[in-house]
């Protein structure tokens, strides 16, 4: 008698994560030399050139497993935000992070609230529990509605996950709403605040209110990412910040050396030089205002986004397919959302002042 290797059903039934398409596919699938990415949210400038010095002089000692303290990076987070680092868990990425706090908070008789349309590893994460997940809707300006999300907790509810700005949407809730919302969620309920966007905003209004949310609030938990606008996606440094008991668990969860030892120092580079982060900021805002208004005059509708992305409405998913496809033709790589539900719109990250030309020179062709 013969036995068949079997995963559990809620694994089977799981849809993994489609990334944007990588530049070095559609190099081999389309023989262009020429391409550019703007699918996955990352910036088009790379990392300051501080992080790139402090990579090189690291090199030499990749043969070392890496610090599983971390405690050169916790360090410079610390300072920079004025927090003990025991308030500090560093993952492979935020993705790393939100697995670790489903697993310690989230059993298979939970549920997960999770708004529509946002970011789907959160929904791919819950799911791989076997954990029920409960969507709630978007306000008619595409903005998460926190009422309703207080409306559908019950009895089963240990996680909300909220994205702020949002991915896909790019829409952002003011720090006052989100902050009156925690007020009324049960406090033996995690609240994840994902604001891998927040420097975006931040960097403008000159000030960081959520960070007094995990120091106020012992059921919030904040994480943030190396991945956007500090150009370090390809090295995979993500981190939490929340109270120190929350954070000791993600803590004793992780790999030891989840996060390698050029990440490490690339990542504490990056954090001290914020005059880099602040140009790049005010640069990605430029650009937005520039796509928007030749948008406008395209009359193509986009949805407001306080991010380094604009979702588009092409009104039907056959033209967001026929974009899609076309720009890929001509070397550019965007975002399709059919997996969130949005099949009528694409997704577009700004890219430095040449490509954001070249994108639209394209759609206007379109
Ligand atoms: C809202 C949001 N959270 C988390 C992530 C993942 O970031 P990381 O690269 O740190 O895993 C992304 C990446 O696109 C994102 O958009």
């Amino acid at each position: 008698m013969t036995h068949e290797v079997s995963a559990l059903p809620h694994i089977l039934t799981l849809d993994s994560y489609v990334p944007g398409k990588p530049i070095e596919t559609l190099a081999r699938e389309k023989n262009l030399t020429k391409i550019i990415k703007l699918a996955s949210n990352e910036n088009p400038y790379g990392p300051s050139p501080h992080v790139l010095e402090a990579i090189k002089n690291h090199l030499n000692t990749i043969n070392l497993y890496p610090d599983p303290d971390q405690f050169i990076l916790k360090q410079a987070l610390a300072k920079f935000y004025g927090i003990t680092t025991d308030m500090l868990a560093i993952g492979n990425g935020t993705d790393e992070l939100l697995r670790l706090i489903m697993q310690a908070f989230v059993s298979q008789d939970n549920n997960v609230i999770i708004p529509k349309y946002s970011f789907i590893s959160y929904q791919i994460c819950a799911r791989s529990i076997g954990a029920e997940i409960i969507t709630t809707k978007l306000c008619e300006n595409w903005q998460n509605d926190l009422e309703d999300i207080l409306n559908k907790i019950n009895p089963h509810t240990k996680l909300i996950c909220l994205v702020n700005p949002n991915n896909p949407t790019g829409s952002y809730i003011e720090h006052s709403a989100i902050e009156a919302f925690i007020e009324k969620v049960p406090n033996d309920i995690v609240i994840i605040l994902d604001e891998a966007y927040i420097e975006y905003i931040n960097f403008i209004r000159n000030s960081d209110p959520s960070l007094s949310l995990v120091k106020k609030y012992h059921n919030v938990i904040i994480t943030r990412t190396f991945s956007k606008i500090y150009g370090l996606a390809g090295i995979r440094v993500g981190y939490s910040m929340a109270c120190p008991n929350i954070t000791a668990i993600i803590n004793r969860l992780k790999q030891p050396f989840n996060v390698n030892r050029l990440g490490q120092v690339a990542a504490a580079a990056a954090i001290e030089d914020q005059e880099y982060i602040k140009k790049l900021v005010s640069i990605n805002n430029t650009e937005r205002t520039k796509i928007c208004a030749h948008l406008d005059s395209l009359h193509i509708d986009y949805i407001k986004s306080a991010a380094n992305f604009i979702t588009i409405d092409t009104k039907s998913a056959k033209n967001s397919e026929d974009i899609y496809n076309k720009l890929l033709d001509n070397g550019i790589i965007i975002r399709p959302l059919n997996n969130y539900g949005l099949d009528k719109y694409l997704r577009i990250t700004i890219g430095s002042t040449e490509e954001n030309q070249y994108l639209l020179n394209n759609l206007s062709k379109l």
